[in-house]
C-alpha cells in the first residue's frame, strides 16, 4: 500500500506520512513550523493552513473542526491542521511560510 506524500510549499519539505495522521503531526515529522496554541484541541484556531492541492485526499472536517472553521472564518481552501487528517498526497501551504 502506499502511504500520503505530504508536501510543505514553499518549504520544500514533504515526506511519506501514514495514512490518517494529522496536517499538524505531518508538520512535526518534517519539521515544518506551524503555528499552535492549544496542542491540538481545536480550540486556538491557529493552525491554519491552506490546501493548495489535494483538498479531497483530507477527510472532511468532523464537528469540532466545522466549529473552529466557522468560528475563526476560515476560507474555503483553510483546513485546521491539528484536526484535518491526511488519507492521500495533499499539498499545504500557510500566508507566513512566504513566497520567494
Ligand atoms: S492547534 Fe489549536 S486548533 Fe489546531
Amino acid at each position: 500500500m502506499t502511504m500520503p506524500r505530504v508536501r510543505f510549499v514553499p518549504l520544500g519539505k514533504e515526506k511519506e506520512i501514514r495514512a490518517g495522521a494529522t496536517i499538524l503531526a505531518a508538520a512535526i515529522q518534517c519539521e515544518v513550523p506551524l503555528g499552535q496554541s492549544c496542542s491540538g484541541d481545536g480550540m486556538c484556531g491557529w493552525c491554519r493552513v491552506s490546501v493548495v492541492e489535494g483538498a479531497d485526499n483530507l477527510a472532511p472536517p468532523d464537528t469540532l473542526e466545522q466549529r473552529v472553521m466557522r468560528d475563526k472564518e476560515f476560507k474555503a481552501n483553510e483546513r485546521v491542521a491539528c484536526l484535518a487528517r491526511i488519507q492521500g498526497d495533499v499539498t499545504i501551504t500557510t500566508t507566513y511560510w512566504g513566497y520567494e
